[in-house]
């Protein structure tokens, strides 16, 4: 039986570290693409030699040409541009929403079948241009971003208490921005809700850096964006998929109905299994929260309307 093979479009610092996650696992064979020449051959070269010292076996290499990707069972999309100096914010939605459109299509070109998971930013609104660009169904157009904060979450829960991260769960729903809803009621320490465990206005502090989670690591970095933990948001997904694991967790979808929106790509959370997105996992809001919710899917909306524009 043939390995599985994932696409990983982006040779950056987000794309080369999740194609090493997935081929140290041994989880599947990984093509590494990117627009600029040699980028992704040179990564995926490098990648290939430090399997005798990590061992494993699966197949990595970059390419330019998207031949190359045909028959992947995952494309993970992480092609585009970080804000630069100058751009504004709507510049890099239509910059990078023409980056994925044009990836997106010569992908799904060439591998009908597979389900995407988008991780170039704004998510959200890159999730509806994957979906369009592939015509996909939306089981298999999947954002990665609620993993992402809620391991941001998890860990400022863990430092605050002295426990294991392993022991730390987190639900943050709605879209990947200022406007993200930390769920602190569902987010527990060994099954116990942290609004139990400490004071509110610590929970509330632990929020606020959760939602300025990517800001905070820009800001130490100068240049560039977080990616260690990106990449171990999307290698989650693409595992809990791979190995038809039923795992749960929060994954922008496109909505209809569930939470009371329709027809957007919001963060909630979803059975993710071989199939894709084989439900929406539907949890009980309480009105403050379901006003939260709302409102970061009233602010995808408005980055979908600009796109439409
Ligand atoms: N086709 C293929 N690759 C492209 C294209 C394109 N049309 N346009 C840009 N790229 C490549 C760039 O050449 C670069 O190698 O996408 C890569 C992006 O890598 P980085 O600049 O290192 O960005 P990274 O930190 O990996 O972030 C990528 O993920 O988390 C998000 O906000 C982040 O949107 C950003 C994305």
């Amino acid at each position: 039986m043939a390995r599985n093979k994932v696409t990983v479009i982006g040779a950056g610092n987000v794309g080369a570290t999740t194609a090493q996650r997935i081929a140290e696992a041994g989880l599947a064979d990984v093509v590494l693409v990117d627009i600029v020449e040699g980028l992704p051959q040179g990564k995926g070269l490098d990648l290939a030699e430090a399997a005798p010292v990590v061992v494993h076996d699966a197949r990595v290499f970059g390419s330019n040409d998207y031949a190359d990707t045909a028959g992947s069972d995952i494309v993970v999309v992480t092609s585009g541009l970080a804000r630069q100096p100058g751009m504004s914010r709507d510049d890099l939605l239509t910059k990078n929403a023409g980056i994925v459109r044009s990836v997106v299509e010569q992908a799904a070109n060439v591998s009908p079948d597979a389900i995407l998971i988008v991780v170039t930013n704004p998510l959200d609104a890159m999730c509806h241009v994957a979906m369009e660009a592939s015509g996909f169904p939306r089981e298999r157009v999947i954002g990665m971003a609620g993993v992402l904060d809620s391991a941001r979450f998890r860990t400022f829960i863990a430092m605050e208490l002295g426990v294991s991260v392993e022991d730390t769960h987190a639900f943050v729903l709605g879209g990947h921005g200022d406007t993200m809803v930390p769920l602190s009621r569902y987010s527990t320490v060994a099954g116990v809700p942290i609004t139990e465990l400490l004071p509110a206005e610590r929970v509330k502090a632990l929020e606020e850096r959760t939602a300025n989670g990517g800001a905070e690591v820009v800001a130490l970095l100068k240049t560039g964006s977080a990616f260690y933990a990106p990449a171990a948001g999307a290698f989650e997904m693409v595992e809990a998929i791979l190995l038809d694991r039923k795992r749960v967790l929060p994954c922008a979808v496109m909505l209809r109905g569930e939470f009371g929106v329709d027809g957007l790509f919001v963060g909630v959370p979803v059975v993710l299994g071989a199939a894709g997105v084989e439900r929406v996992f539907e949890i009980e809001l309480t009105a403050e929260e379901q006003t939260a919710f709302r409102k970061s899917a009233d602010a995808v909306r408005e980055l979908v309307a600009v796109l439409a524009r």
